[in-house]
């Protein structure tokens, strides 16, 4: 191990330190927005069931893996790959590629949240008629002037935190920016359950109806399991590789999927109750934060400033999961082209600027292109990406640790003096394994779970999702 090189790259300050960052990555658009609206359209309830239980076997599972490349390398993905195996490092790039489209329109979408929150500020929307709330949603995304402006001072800000690197910047603001939004998404929570009428929603986001567990449901919740943890693309191999030699990966693999959860099911909270209290439609999908939630704000007590506090909460929580992105392609560059950190970023930055511009416009004036399946240009870059390259990136992952890398188990035959055959297993403490428990120091009594979960039923379970997105 170049324990020398990890430490020139920086390190994280503590325990705590990495599991903020790697919790404000996770922590997203995804867990505010995209997890209430999938619950309210797969059947409440039995969606939050089926996306927990996947979470625990997949979600876990692949946060550690990603854990472990990236610490016992201390590499970018693409140099980690290639450092256990040189002819894998074409999957790290895969990731690379697919941060560099993520980002793209993850920043359109980030300019989207700071424009309303200026609305929020300026009570532009003090109003529940949802009509009007649509039409101006509509003629913002579709002018080509400011949704370009808004998405330029979202890569600034990104830009801006990583550009000062991995300790200065990423830890600092996600140790402040994690439990900000904790405390604010409680107090949206507060509100919205106790409206009147939103016991109707809270039963109905609590309730498990079996019956509504069909194919597609399950589908769906892995997908959210893959896009709200930032896994497939190297985002946990990055951050992991400035992790401590010391620190317990295990736990850390828990935490962050827990933290990450934590957020989406109060933005459930905060969502569904309400939406239901005020007969707005829960499976409003993409308009239900624009449209739908500034009605709500409007409605309630304090709306103005509901608002102006969720759509900052939002912000926050778009900022720490592109700035895991932005990380990803300029550690990258760092590490293999040996640009300085700042040149990296910068002309990466602008570059992802540049790709996001089409994406916008696409909203507009270009949203007569259609590219893959119909789809226009920031659609179709989100289903490469998100349904194409990362489910790819996941599974190749589980292959290249369980099967390239290496996760075994022994067998031991042996004879008792009546002649009967005794098989046992035992772990053996591969490179992975090693890493992954600090050298067998760490008591991690789920490893032979976990060695199944990502040989056999993380692989298999992915390759399924992943047929699903390319061809239906
Ligand atoms: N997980 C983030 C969210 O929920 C988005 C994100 C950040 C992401 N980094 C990623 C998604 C890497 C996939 C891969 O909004």
């Amino acid at each position: 191990m170049d324990i020398g090189s990890t430490q020139e790259r920086g390190q994280w300050g503590s325990k705590l330190g990495f599991i903020m960052a790697a919790a404000g990555s996770a922590v997203g658009l995804g867990n505010l927005w995209k997890f209430p609206f999938l619950a309210g359209q797969n059947g409440g309830g039995a969606f939050v069931l089926v996306y927990l239980v996947l979470l625990l076997l997949i979600g876990f599972t692949l946060m550690m893996a990603e854990i472990t490349i990236g610490r016992f390398t201390g590499l970018n993905a693409i140099g980690a790959y290639r450092k256990i195996k040189a002819s894998w490092a074409w999957v790290g790039s895969l990731g690379v590629l697919a941060g560099f489209l993520i980002l793209s329109f993850y920043s359109v979408i980030g300019g989207w949240i700071i424009a309303y929150i200026v609305k929020a500020a300026t009570g532009t929307f003090n109003t529940a008629d949802t009509k009007m709330l649509g039409d101006m949603f509509t003629n913002f995304i579709q002018s080509s002037g400011t949704p370009i402006f808004y998405h330029g001072l979202f890569m600034l800000m990104t830009l801006g935190i990583v550009i000062g690197g991995i300790q200065q910047g990423i830890e600092k603001y996600s140790k402040i920016l994690m439990p900000a939004l904790f405390g604010m998404m409680a107090l949206v929570v507060l509100r919205s359950v106790t409206l009147d009428g939103a016991m109707e929603g809270i039963k109905f986001f609590i309730t498990p109806d079996f019956s509504k567990i069909t194919g597609g449901v399950i589908l769906a919740a892995l997908g959210q399991v893959f896009f709200s943890l930032s896994l497939g693309m190297g985002c946990m191999i990055t951050y992991g590789s400035y992790l401590s030699k010391d620190t317990n990966i295990p736990e850390c693999s828990l935490i962050i999927p827990l933290i990450d959860t934590g957020v989406a099911v109060m933005a459930g909270f905060a969502i569904i109750p309400a939406a239901m209290a005020f007969n707005f439609p829960v499976d409003a999908g993409p308009s239900l934060l624009f449209i739908t939630l500034p009605a709500v704000f409007s409605k309630m007590p304090l709306g103005g400033l509901m608002g102006v506090i969720f759509f900052v909460l939002a912000l926050f929580a778009a900022v720490t999961s592109s700035i895991s992105l932005l990380e990803v392609c300029v550690s990258y560059v760092v590490d293999e082209w040996n640009w300085t950190r700042k040149k990296a970023t910068l002309i990466i930055s602008g570059l992802i600027f540049a790709a996001g511009i089409p994406c916008s416009l696409s909203q507009g004036p270009w949203s007569h292109i259609k590219l893959i399946k119909g789809k226009g240009i920031l659609d179709s870059v989100d289903f490469v990406a998100s349904n194409v390259l990362l489910p790819l990136g996941g599974i190749l992952l589980c292959v290249f640790i369980g099967w390239v890398w290496g996760l075994r188990r022994i067998q031991h035959i042996r004879k008792t003096e009546e002649g009967e055959t005794i098989i046992t297993w035992e772990l053996e403490y591969t490179d992975a394994l090693k890493e992954a428990t600090n050298d067998g120091k760490v008591n991690f009594p789920m490893a032979t779970i976990w060695v199944f979960l990502i040989k056999w039923l993380a692989p298999v379970a992915i390759t399924i999702v992943f047929f699903q997105g390319v061809f239906s």
